[in-house]
C-alpha cells in the first residue's frame, strides 16, 4: 500500500515537467489534491488499509501532499513571473500590424460614378432580369426575328424564347411599361455576348438611359451626354456625335470622345483615327413606343447604351478588359 501513494506522488511530479504555464499547473494541482483527486481519494480511502500500515500510510500521504501543494505554488507562480515579465519585453516602438481593407471593385466604383451623375441630373435607377424573354430583349425593340440586327448580338440561348439579355435595352421596355412619361430613368446591369478577346468578355456591363416627355429633342440628347462625359472624364473631352443606326430609335448616333490616351494625334487605343467611341443613342423610334402602348404623336424621347468596362478602361488607362475578371489582387489593389 505505502507504493501506492509513492507512485501517485512520482506521476504527479512527471506531469508538473510537462506543463508550461500556470493555467496548466492549476489542472494538475486539481487532478491530484482536488475534491475528487487521486491523493485526497487516497486518504479518504485510508480506512481500507489494515491497521497495522494506517498510521505509517497516513503520515507519508500527508507529508506528500505538502510537498505537491508547495512545488505546485511554486511551478505556478513562477511561470506567473516568466509571463509577467515578457509583457514588459514588449517592444512597443515596432510598427503595428496592418490590417488590410478590402475596396470596391473599379467596375463598381465606375458604375457607381455613372449613376451619381445621372442621379444629379434628375434620373432615378432601374434594375431588372439578367435572363430575359427574346420579346423584351429583341422584339418589343423593333428587331423582329431574322432582322440582321440580331447578328450583331452573339446571343446566348437559354430556350427559343429565354436569352441571357444582350443588352441593358430591355429595360426601357419593362420601365415605359410601368409608367406613365414623364420618364428619366438609367439601368445599369450585367449583359452577356458570346465573344471572348482583348477588348469583350462574355459577360460584361452596361448602363442603359431613357428620357421621354413631350417636346424631347435631338438638342436634350446631345445636351445631357455632353454634360455626362465632361463630368465622368474632364470638361476638356471634345465630344463627336455621328450618324449611326440601331432598330429602336431614329434618328440614331453614336457617340465619341477625342482619345484620352493622345488627345487626338492618333494612337494604338483609339487606331489611329483620334477619336473613341464610347456609346449609342438616338431618339427612341415610334414603333417602340406604340409596342408599350405611348402615343408617339404626343411624347417623344431619348435613349442611350453604354459598355461600362469600356469607359473604366479609359478612365484607368487599362488596355485588357479581362483583367477587370481575374481578380488579382495586384491589379485590384490599385484603385
Ligand atoms: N443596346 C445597344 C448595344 O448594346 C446600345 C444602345 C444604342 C442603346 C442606342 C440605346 C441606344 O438605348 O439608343 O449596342
Amino acid at each position: 500500500m505505502g507504493k501506492a501513494i509513492e507512485k501517485i506522488y512520482e506521476e504527479a511530479l512527471a506531469e508538473l515537467e510537462t506543463a508550461s504555464d500556470a493555467e496548466a499547473v492549476k489542472v494538475i494541482s486539481v487532478r491530484y489534491l482536488g475534491r475528487k483527486g487521486y491523493l485526497t481519494k487516497f486518504l479518504r480511502n485510508i480506512s481500507k488499509i489494515p491497521p497495522e500500515e494506517r498510521p505509517q500510510a497516513g503520515k507519508r500521504a500527508n507529508e506528500l501532499k505538502s510537498i505537491l501543494a508547495k512545488k505546485f505554488a511554486e511551478a505556478s507562480n513562477r511561470f506567473e513571473r516568466e509571463a509577467a515579465e515578457a509583457i514588459d519585453r514588449i517592444d512597443v516602438s515596432l510598427p503595428g500590424r496592418i490590417i488590410r481593407q478590402g475596396s470596391l471593385h473599379p467596375i463598381t466604383q465606375t458604375i457607381r460614378q455613372i449613376c451619381d451623375i445621372f442621379s444629379g441630373l434628375g434620373f432615378q435607377i432601374a434594375e431588372g432580369p439578367e435572363v430575359e424573354t427574346d420579346y423584351y430583349n429583341f422584339e418589343a425593340l423593333n428587331i423582329p426575328k431574322d432582322h440582321p440586327a440580331r447578328d450583331m448580338h452573339d446571343t446566348f440561348y437559354v430556350s427559343d424564347n429565354i436569352v441571357l439579355r444582350t443588352q441593358t435595352s430591355p429595360m426601357q421596355i419593362r420601365v415605359m411599361e410601368k409608367q406613365a412619361p414623364p420618364v428619366r430613368i438609367i439601368a445599369p446591369g450585367k449583359v452577356y455576348r458570346r465573344d471572348s478577346d482583348l477588348t469583350h468578355t462574355p459577360m460584361f456591363h452596361q448602363v442603359e438611359g431613357l428620357m421621354v416627355d413631350e417636346n424631347i429633342s435631338f438638342g436634350d440628347l446631345k445636351g445631357i451626354l455632353t454634360t455626362f462625359i465632361h463630368r465622368i472624364f474632364d470638361e476638356q473631352t471634345s465630344v463627336r456625335f455621328r450618324p449611326s443606326f440601331f432598330p429602336f430609335t431614329e434618328p440614331s448616333a453614336e457617340v465619341d470622345i477625342l482619345c484620352v490616351m493622345c488627345r487626338g494625334k492618333g494612337c494604338r487605343v483609339c487606331s489611329q483615327s483620334g477619336w473613341l467611341e464610347i456609346l449609342g443613342s438616338g431618339m427612341v423610334h415610334p414603333a417602340v413606343f406604340e409596342n408599350v402602348g405611348y402615343d408617339p404623336k404626343r411624347y417623344s424621347g431619348f435613349a442611350f447604351g453604354m459598355g461600362i468596362e469600356r469607359i473604366a478602361m479609359l478612365q484607368y488607362g487599362i488596355d485588357d478588359i479581362r483583367k477587370y475578371f481575374e481578380n488579382d489582387l495586384r491589379f485590384l489593389r490599385q484603385f
